[in-house]
């Protein structure tokens, strides 16, 4: 009973680009990814599978190393890998603040020693997930692939960044104003009439400010864009998925629909069945009916296989499913 597949969808959106997946842990986020990456780079787009996890699980699905730096698929023409380096992306986001903070205390003449502020302002778990959001926007933004497919959707960070997202503007507007009236005070009140000088933190809030609104646009461009939901026939799957479609209905992001996974194969369970297969068959059935209740947009059910799906071979078998 799906009404639109997962290849009707994409036929249906030429100029879909950016595709994430999103969901409960372990229900297949990387593994599907890399199914839809795979599908895409076959269908002959220049494809870029990244992954902002920080455990190796690209490098171990693909059984190839693709950390740190966009790699070439070995087997598949058209398909880079990418597993982002958390701790680099981190660390080089801190350095950059620091030079932001030391440029500010320059001009302003304020003494003091800018590694406190660097302290406070990283030193928390939003701090490295905006890091890891702006690393994200900056790869959409570089524009080297046709097709994006980013491993697990930043889903609380793109809810919590784009609702902000009005609330930075405005707020880098008032900095502004607030700066450019410190910096005309100023050019009044001195005396060696020195020249205009470059405002650096003035220069970084504009940027910023740009770049958040460009991100804003991405993101909620849905002939461009679509977060599509992975979920197992499982109540607490279920129930993850239902509250990030809800949020990302609220934030005008596109969804491009659901996945279901590892659905045990009925016609593989005979009566003979030890009795744990049947159980989890019979309460596989309900939920199934749970989800056609509850999401009309379901592209696509991806079969349990017999083992965990690693390399092209098995995720080229899940794409027979996915993309059918
Ligand atoms: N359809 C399937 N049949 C059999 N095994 C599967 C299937 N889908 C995923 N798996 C296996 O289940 C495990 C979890 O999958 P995966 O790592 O893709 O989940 P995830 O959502 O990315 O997890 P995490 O939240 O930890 O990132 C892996 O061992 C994977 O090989
Ligand atoms: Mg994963």
């Amino acid at each position: 009973m799906i009404e639109q597949s997962m290849p009707q969808f994409i036929a249906g959106k030429p100029s879909l680009k950016y595709t994430f997946f999103g969901g409960k842990g372990g229900v297949g986020k990387t593994v599907l990814a890399g199914t839809a990456a795979l599908w895409l780079a076959q269908s002959g787009k220049r494809t870029l599978l990244a992954s902002t996890n920080p455990v190796h699980s690209l490098t171990s699905m693909l059984d190839q190393d693709v950390f740190g730096q966009p790699t070439a698929v070995s087997g598949a023409p058209n398909l880079w890998a990418y597993e982002i380096d958390t701790r680099e992306t981190i660390e080089k986001s801190k350095v950059e603040i620091q030079e932001k903070i030391e440029w500010f205390l320059k001009f302003a003449d304020i003494k003091t020693r800018a590694e406190e502020f660097v302290e406070s302002a990283t030193m928390n778990p939003a701090f490295e997930e905006s890091a890891m959001f702006e690393n994200m926007i900056d790869i959409m933004f570089k524009d080297e692939y046709e097709a994006y497919v980013f491993d697990t959707a930043p889903t609380a960070n793109a809810r919590r960044l784009l609702g902000m997202s009005s609330v930075y503007g405005m707020w880098v507007n008032k900095m502004m104003q607030s700066r450019e009236e410190a910096q005309s005070l100023r050019e009044m009140l001195s005396f060696r009439k020195k020249k205009k000088q470059k405002d650096p933190l003035m220069e970084y809030l504009v940027n910023f400010r740009e770049r958040m609104e460009n991100a804003k646009e991405l993101l909620t461009d849905d002939s461009k864009t679509a977060f599509f939901f992975i979920t197992l026939p499982e109540a607490l799957p279920i129930a993850v998925i239902k509250r990030f479609i809800a949020w990302f209905h609220d934030f005008g992001i596109p969804v491009g629909g659901v996945v279901v996974n590892m659905l045990i194969d009925k016609a593989t369970v005979s009566d003979g069945a030890p009795e744990f297969v049947r159980n989890r068959v019979a309460m596989q059935d309900e939920y199934m009916e749970e989800i056609w209740r509850s999401f009309p947009d379901v592209r696509a059910i991806v079969p349990l296989f017999e083992t965990e799906v690693r390399g092209l071979e098995m995720l080229g078998r899940a794409a027979e499913h996915m993309f059918a």
